[in-house]
């Protein structure tokens, strides 16, 4: 399902720009996945050379990763996010895929919560239209019944096997992960209403109306899209 075709310096350019904006004082949302991760690594030099910040890991990851860069971290429960940064796995407009990396029932928690959203990618991840399969998070018991309603909608579901592990992905919730294809999605604001309506669907994957700023890394450097620009 991962599918991330960019370079490690387009991804450094992307994540090095995020972390740019934050300023001291801030409480950031740290997203995961490879380019989330330049970004923390940007956000760790800042930190050493004296920023001020707190860090809200989406993940075991990027707990991990924060931790090893030394970002003191806090919790939705003690502070409110002033931004997030988060990488994506297809952009069209400012609409996104997420779930790669099957963590984007915590990505959407801690990007909602935040002032704004600035997605780090590579330039492969853009695309005239959303058409590479949505992660669905659902409940264990629920993966027959999400499955049926899924195919219903017309799409194509298959539940996520893990990799150097017998089984399913499960994700760092304790859930399953559905991908599913549905070709090209014209509408996904209505997809992502109706793959919400699904008792046992955690989280899915559309993130909709979220995104305020994209930091697209280039071989050379960086082009930055502001939603306020449109
Ligand atoms: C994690 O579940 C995802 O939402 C990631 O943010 C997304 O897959 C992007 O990851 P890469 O930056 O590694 O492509």
């Amino acid at each position: 399902m991962k599918q991330s075709g960019g370079t490690d310096a387009q991804k450094r350019h992307a994540g090095e720009s995020a972390a740019d904006a934050v300023s001291d004082g801030d409480v950031v949302g740290l997203g995961t996945g490879s380019t989330a991760a330049a970004a923390i690594r940007a956000l760790g030099r800042r930190v050493d050379s004296g920023l001020d910040i707190r860090g809200i890991p989406t993940s075991y990851q990027s707990r991990q990763l924060a931790r090893e860069v030394s970002i003191p971290l806090t919790t939705l429960e003690d502070e409110t996010p002033d931004l997030a940064i988060d990488g994506a796995d297809q952009i069209a407009g400012f609409e996104l895929i997420k779930g790669g990396g099957a963590a984007h029932a915590r990505e959407k928690l801690v990007a909602a919560a935040a002032d704004r959203m600035l997605v780090v990618a590579d330039e492969t991840k853009l695309a005239e239209t959303l058409d590479v399969a949505v992660p669905v998070e659902v409940l264990p018991d629920a993966v027959p019944v999400v499955d049926s309603a899924l195919s219903a909608l017309g799409g194509v579901p298959e539940l996520r096997s893990a990799v150097r592990k017998d089984g399913p992905v499960v994700t760092d919730n304790g859930n399953l992960v559905i991908d599913c294809e549905f070709g090209a999605i014209r509408s996904p604001d209505e997809l992502a209403t109706d793959l919400a309506s699904f008792p046992g669907v955690v989280e899915h994957g559309l993130f909709i109306d979220m995104a305020d700023e994209i930091h697209v890394g280039t071989d050379s450097g960086v082009e930055v899209l502001c939603r306020d620009a449109r």
